[in-house]
């Protein structure tokens, strides 16, 4: 069996429960999934938590709970975000999990053994919420922000075990070079490449101040530094180091997609610990943007924290999803608000595709009481709307395997729009009066099939609404056994089955 894709998301602190931002990475690495298996692959999709840390123990203890009754508490709701979100993942991570530890204890010996770990003592600063060492550069960048908005740092003077991150200074710059696809956008590897070749330190991988964590293998004084035991989770999730069987079908992963916030530690820390292990590394690490809000920076005391479920509750999964990937570029920083919302669903989903389809299967009711016509002979205007989908579905996979989704999206309606004008200008309900029966049901069963092409691939961006269109349309079989290549047929909705226009796909939202 050839291998897996493999997909995964950061793993989710449990000290706080999802925001847009979590949404956003999942709902991604959902639409990922869902079109490597349209395209025809298997497909493995990680997701998870990241319970341990000094972080989780003191939110816990403000709490008065256990850091596991924390973890407890919060994992659900992320847990949930799959159903409410129709997220596809195939598993579930939380790294205090048994499986976890015994891959991290095996990660860690490996490294050791590889004698990239020594005893010594750590002097310097930590910065509690990023979970984060911090640098001389670092430092004096955080002195320069006001007291009362620094994050928390404290002075830490500890005997800490630490990874020999220097020795990987040439190895990584050297991968980078051979591998530029390593990080993207393309725009990142600059960052990480000068990053890099500033000079890399030693890391320090233990702790000795808080005990919420898996233990040094044979001085269980110290746990194991949160980001080691974190980054270890995509190696545990697909078998390592039990299943060999399972690891080699999945690993390396295709893609970890991150926040940029997150990328030194993925695109930096984690390939050294697995050159350092003799673990192959991920092929790629997708840094994306960052959402502000209404223009502003999304945070606990602004009171501005995007709640996906409030979202989902207002608009639906499916708005949500769409507006998050085509309203910015993937990599870049973008502005979240209602208004942008709205925005879109009354000018491309009301207007653009909910119009194509309403129209469509009513006038198929109307003219042929809701029976797919038979085509007669296909004009040049009906041969361009396939030969248009033909071209348009190459543009949308290539954009779509560079993980270029508003580029995707473009690409989809401006076929949308193409088809749209189509129905304009062969104005069936003109052939409708002048009863040329033959034309008409030509026409009606051409937009039919561009409405079925578009509909196999909004499936992985609206799942919900793709599987409805798809049961308007009356085709037999369920839309999830579609690949991409039975898009290229033309002839999707076979003459004489039965559709139905039904309700507003979507209801258009007051301006207002
Ligand atoms: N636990 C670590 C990741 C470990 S992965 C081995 C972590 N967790 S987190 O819960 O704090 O953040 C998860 C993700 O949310 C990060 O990728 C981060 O970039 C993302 N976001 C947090 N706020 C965000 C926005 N405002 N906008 C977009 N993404 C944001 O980091």
């Amino acid at each position: 069996m050839s291998k897996s894709f493999y997909v995964t998301t950061p793993i989710y602190y449990v000290n706080d429960v999802p925001h847009i931002g979590h949404a956003y990475t999942t709902i991604a690495a959902d639409v990922i999934a869902r079109f490597k298996r349209l395209q025809g692959n298997s497909v493995f999709f990680l997701t998870g938590t990241d319970e341990h840390g000094q972080k989780i123990e003191t939110t816990a203890q403000s709490n008065g709970m256990t850091p596991i009754e924390l973890a407890d508490s919060v994992v659900t709701r992320f847990q949930d975000l799959s159903g409410l979100l129709n997220i596809t993942n195939d598993d579930f991570i939380r790294t205090t999990e048994e499986r976890h530890k015994i891959s991290v204890e095996e990660i860690f010996r490996r490294v050791e053994k590889a004698g990239d770990i020594y005893l010594s003592e750590y002097e310097g600063w930590y910065d509690v919420r990023n979970e984060a060492f911090i640098t001389e550069t670092q430092l004096e960048e955080l002195m320069a922000i006001p007291e009362d908005k620094r994050p928390k740092i404290e002075k830490v003077k500890e005997e800490s075990y630490f990874f020999r991150l220097s020795k990987y200074q040439e190895p990584l710059l050297e991968h980078y070079k051979k591998h530029p696809e390593f990080v993207q956008p393309r725009y990142r590897l600059n960052e990480v490449v000068s990053f890099v070749e500033g000079g890399l330190r030693d890391l320090s991988i233990s702790r000795t101040t808080f005990t919420w964590g898996i233990p040094v293998p044979g001085n269980p004084k110290h746990v194991i530094y949160v980001w080691f035991d974190a980054l270890t989770n995509y190696i545990t999730g697909v078998g390592f180091p039990k299943n060999e069987e399972m690891f080699n079908q999945n690993w390396p992963a295709d893609v970890h997609l991150v926040g940029k916030d997150i990328l030194r530690f993925h695109a930096v820390y984690w390939p050294a610990f697995l050159m350092s292990a003799g673990i192959e590394l991920p092929k790629t690490v997708f840094a994306h943007g960052w959402w502000t809000v209404e223009g502003e920076k999304m945070s606990k005391s602004l009171g501005n924290v995007v709640d996906p479920y409030q979202v989902v509750d207002e608009f639906g999964a499916d708005v949500f999803r769409y507006f998050l990937l085509r309203e910015i570029p993937f990599g870049q920083d973008g502005d979240f608000s209602k208004s942008a919302i709205v925005a879109r669903v009354n000018g491309e989903l009301a207007n653009g595709l909910g119009n194509l389809v309403s129209r469509t299967l009513g006038m198929i009711e109307k003219y042929f009481d809701g029976q797919v016509p038979e085509p007669e002979e296909l004009f040049e205007d009906d041969k361009n709307v396939r030969d248009q989908a033909l071209a348009m579905l190459d543009v949308f996979e290539k954009e779509m395997d560079e993980i270029a989704f508003h580029k995707a999206l473009v690409t989809l309606w401006d076929y949308i729009a193409y088809v749209n004008k189509y129905v304009d200008e062969s104005a069936p309900w003109t052939l409708a009066k002048e009863k040329n029966e033959a034309r008409l049901g030509t026409v009606l069963w051409t937009i039919v099939q561009a409405i079925g092409v578009v509909t196999i691939l909004i499936h992985p961006f609206m799942p919900e609404s793709a599987e409805k269109i798809w049961d308007r349309l009356g085709c037999p079989e369920s839309i999830n056994s579609k690949l991409l290549s039975d898009a290229k047929e033309w002839g999707i909705a076979k003459s004489g089955q039965l559709v139905e226009k039904g309700q507003s796909l979507f209801p258009r939202f007051d301006d207002k």
